[in-house]
């Protein structure tokens, strides 16, 4: 477990609680966990964005559990925040797949007009160890000018893309509407050798499975398509820094990043996060919108194979915007308090 910075104790918290209720329940899995330091506070503390107890704990358990981590004012000598994980811990366990979820829930604000719930539900998948973030705290600086370079690998493209025909293959219900198994590519192959590279790899993967569709869209099209026509979309897999883009957009369509998780998985290890910031300004006051972090709880469930547990917290989650219990205002926070917010999805999955 790791906690996190600003709002992400509380809702670290929050999921814990949760998940302690649905272990009561289910009772097949039993919780085992340790907190370990990480983020801008440990940066603080020791110099280091994470322990290196955290790093050894990671290697060995089945999972980690993680809060959003960084705060803006926590930053390194080159001006970049502290704090942040992101290339530690995906770069650092080859955490390839960064699978975020999008799925339109009862009631939520989106700020798409009539829109049912579940007409948008798809995948959104963001290659998460290279691109151009590869060139994070290695560009070029000069007093001058700076470059960051977009590297894509063969066996990179290869392997995000066979990750997005397998999760299409595997996926059970939802968008898109017609009924058609699809994979969309998003790239700007008509600029850049790179994405002209990794749109190739992506195609000769897709011929191994000629009943799912593939397709392509540049990102510019693609960031008016999933706000136009997001029911269209079943998977989508695209380039770190656009998915890192795109998917805070795709979280906005279903009413703000608070209702987003995000699983970071690679061969051998992965981690469990929301895919928002720390919202300084609004932690420690108890009002944290947990569904993030309680959904991110529902994919580590999954990935660790309790699949019944996993959609038990999914469906309990679904039936607390149902019932109005939880309801949000604005850009995915929540009117009323996250214990009201936490034990509205304990009585929701006490009803099972
Ligand atoms: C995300 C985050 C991280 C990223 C930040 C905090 C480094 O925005 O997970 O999307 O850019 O990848
Ligand atoms: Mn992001």
């Amino acid at each position: 477990m790791l906690s996190g910075d600003g709002i992400g104790p509380e809702i670290v918290d929050a999921a814990l609680q949760v998940l302690e209720t649905l272990q009561r329940q289910v009772g097949h899995f039993r919780l085992d966990y340790r907190f370990h330091e990480a983020g801008a506070a440990c940066y603080q503390n020791i110099g280091e964005s994470i322990s290196v107890q955290a790093l050894k704990a990671i290697e060995t358990a089945d999972a980690t559990f993680k809060g959003p981590t960084g705060l803006p004012e926590v930053r390194k000598p080159d001006g970049t925040e502290a704090g942040l994980l992101g290339g530690i811990l995906r770069n650092g366990f080859d955490l390839y797949a960064n699978l975020r979820p999008i799925r339109l829930f009862p009631n939520t604000a989106t700020p798409l007009k009539k829109k049912a719930a579940d007409s948008i539900d798809y995948y959104f998948l963001r290659e998460n160890t290279e691109g151009l973030y590869l060139s994070r705290g290695v560009g070029i600086v000069t007093s001058e000018a700076v470059a960051d370079t977009l590297m894509v690998t063969r066996k990179g493209c290869d392997r995000i893309s066979r990750f997005a025909f397998k999760l299409a293959s595997k996926k059970k219900k939802g968008a898109p509407k017609d009924g058609k198994r699809r994979v969309t590519l998003i790239d700007k192959s008509n600029v850049l050798r790179s994405f002209a590279f990794f749109r190739e790899i992506f195609l000769n993967v897709a011929r191994e499975t000629p009943e799912i569709d593939a397709e392509c869209l540049y990102a510019d099209a693609a960031a008016a398509a999933l706000v136009t026509r997001p029911e269209h979309f079943q998977v989508v897999v695209t380039e770190n820094m656009f998915g890192d883009i795109l998917s805070d957009l795709a979280g906005a369509t279903v009413g703000g990043l608070g209702m987003c998780p995000a699983a970071n998985i690679g061969d051998r290890l992965a981690y469990f996060e929301p895919i928002h910031g720390t919202a300084p300004d609004i932690a420690g006051k108890g009002i944290a919108n947990p569904v993030s972090q309680i959904r991110s709880a529902a994919m580590m469930l999954e990935y660790l194979g309790e699949t019944e547990a996993a959609e038990m917290l999914e469906n309990a989650v679904w039936q607390a915007f149902e019932n109005k219990r939880i309801e949000l205002t604005t850009a995915g926070r929540i009117d009323g308090s996250t214990k009201t917010a936490v034990m509205a999805i304990q009585d929701e999955l006490k009803k099972v």
